[in-house]
């Protein structure tokens, strides 16, 4: 359990850069289509697609360790850290889950490629504060360490 509890600690850690960057570069161009006339290519759908299965891929990782965590009896002594990470960081990144879902699934759905920017730009600026907010960029960058 200990040795799972390590492992998926520094896989959530890692997956925390797939998720920024992914998240970074998915970003980056639904704002350029917002701003020009860019046309939607398998290019977006492809950054979409990274950009919501990380997400997706680290919020059941963060709720298996949310069964695992030492924090959650530490946070009886220590109310802070427990309680920040446990509460604010899950709920927040839940949200963050549902905002880079919403941004992918009605960017589909748009009739044109002007609807598809615009939606997925407006949910995806949502889901990218939601995540430089509720990560704990106090913790080791690098994972496994
Ligand atoms: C979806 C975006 C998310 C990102 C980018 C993210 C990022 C992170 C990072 C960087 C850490 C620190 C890991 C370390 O100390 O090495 C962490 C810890 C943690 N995350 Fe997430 N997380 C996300 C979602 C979630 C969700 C949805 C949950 C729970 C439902 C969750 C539960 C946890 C828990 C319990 C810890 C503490 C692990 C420990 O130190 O014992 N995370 N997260």
């Amino acid at each position: 359990m200990d040795m799972l509890y390590v492992f998926l600690k520094g896989f959530h850690n890692l997956l925390r850069w797939v998720v920024v960057l992914g998240g970074a570069y998915a970003l980056v161009l639904v704002a350029r289509g917002v701003f020009t006339r860019v046309a939607w290519t398998g290019v977006q759908d492809g950054a979409a697609r990274i950009f919501t299965i990380s997400m997706h891929t680290q919020l059941l990782v963060g709720i298996v360790l949310y069964g695992l965590t030492p924090l959650i009896a530490a946070g009886i002594t220590a109310p802070l850290t427990g309680r920040l990470m446990l509460i604010e960081h899950a709920t927040t990144m839940i949200l963050a889950v549902v905002a880079a879902q919403l941004g992918t699934s009605l960017a589909r759905r748009a009739k044109d490629d002007r609807g598809k920017y615009r939606r997925a730009f407006t949910w995806y600026l949502v889901a990218a504060v939601f995540i430089l907010w509720a990560t704990p960029w106090g913790k080791s960058l690098i994972p496994w360490t």
